[in-house]
């Protein structure tokens, strides 16, 4: 073992490592308490789990805009946050191969992937989460984030330097999903029947996207730590994908946590902001997955459709530029809510002073 591995696994276990799966790999039998999470609120449990709505694109597409394919994508995004799509028409050959690809990356030794270490006060590369305060407790998991699109905010170590039919691949995957996400957003401003669905598909139109593939090692302790800890995502929408079809993903409806699981074949799509989740790890298996991040241009201005508010129906949030909307999403501690309900308008208490 290289010497740079050496030294990052033998300092204290409290002490955030280079990578996490480097750590496990020395056949840890406790969670160092770095990692220690208790007190996680548990599942719900049902008689019969509510199963997360399966949204049929091809259905979606040939239909007209009454049609109850769109109805069923309406009230999943209101009440849900999320769906399973399919028929999404994403080659799916190619989804393996990057499914493999991306398999092989996180085989690769520490050496090779440290050309891609994400760099003190940076968010992009990989590693472990970063880390803010000497006692924040640490999620169960390796990640390699980076910002994809609009291609110069490409940083040159990452995906251009990536191992060359993992970064083909990964280009072929972003141009698929980039396409797939206009659709969804597009059938989303039907359903919100919004009078002028360029409104949305505009701002979205060669906008931000970032890439984020989740490594979550086996844990020794699974009970006593978390993959990701409840957070929303700072997108429009986000497209998921499982690599190994390992459960662990969770979100809340109505003030409940409960499991997705995955259908075959799908992606998961979530509503961005809107929905709380987070990744519970197991014992036995490691778990790996692609999350692809949309969000408007940062020129953009982001709040509610123009076409659906007038004198009558005043907005209920906040607009804002999506430069803004990052900064602000960065620098505010959520405490487990969505960014979302500090969009909000109050009117009772602000008599109408947004910064609109
Ligand atoms: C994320 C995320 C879920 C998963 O990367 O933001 O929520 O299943 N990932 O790994
Ligand atoms: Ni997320």
């Amino acid at each position: 073992m290289m010497a740079t591995t050496h030294e990052a696994i033998s300092v204290a276990p409290s002490v955030p490592v280079l990578s996490l799966q480097e750590l496990v790999k020395e056949s840890l039998s406790q969670v160092p308490d770095r990692y220690v999470c208790l007190n996680q609120d548990p599942l719900t449990l049902f008689d019969e789990m509510p199963a997360v709505p399966v949204i049929d694109l091809k259905k979606l597409a040939a239909e007209d805009i009454t049609s109850s394919e769109l109805e069923k994508l309406h009230s999943s995004c209101k009440e849900w946050g999320l769906f399973q799509l399919v028929n999404h028409g994403v080659s799916s050959s190619m989804i393996e191969k990057l499914k493999a690809e991306i398999a092989e990356f996180f085989k690769l030794p520490l050496e090779e992937k440290a050309q891609y270490q994400r760099k003190e006060g940076e968010a992009e590369g990989y590693g472990p989460i970063r880390y803010l305060s000497d006692d924040q407790k640490l999620d169960w998991v390796d990640r390699l984030y980076f910002m994809s699109n609009p291609l110069h905010v490409r940083k040159p170590h990452l995906m251009p330097n990536f191992p060359p039919s993992l970064r083909d691949t990964m280009e072929l995957y972003l141009a698929e999903v980039q396409k797939l996400s206009m659709k969804i957003l597009g059938s989303m401003a039907e359903a919100l029947k919004l009078k002028d669905k360029k409104e949305i598909e505009e701002i979205f139109d060669d906008g931000l996207q970032s890439v984020r593939i989740n490594y979550y090692p086996p844990c020794p302790q699974p009970e006593k730590v978390i993959g990701c800890g409840s957070h929303s995502d700072a997108s429009g929408i986000t497209i998921l994908t499982q690599v190994n079809q390992v459960e662990g993903l969770q979100f809340k409806k109505d003030g409940t946590w409960l499991p997705v699981n995955p259908h075959p074949d799908s992606f998961l799509v979530i509503i961005g902001d809107a929905l709380e989740h987070r990744v519970t790890v197991n014992s036995d298996t490691e778990r790996i997955s692609i999350a692809v991040f949309f969000n408007p241009k940062l020129e953009a201005n982001i709040g509610p459709a123009t076409t659906l508010v007038n004198p009558q129906i005043p907005p209920l949030f906040k607009t804002v530029t999506m430069k803004q909307y990052i900064k602000e999403f960065f620098s505010r501690k959520l405490d487990g809510k969505t960014f979302l309900e500090t969009m909000k308008i109050n009117y009772k208490a602000s008599n109408g002073d947004c910064h609109m």
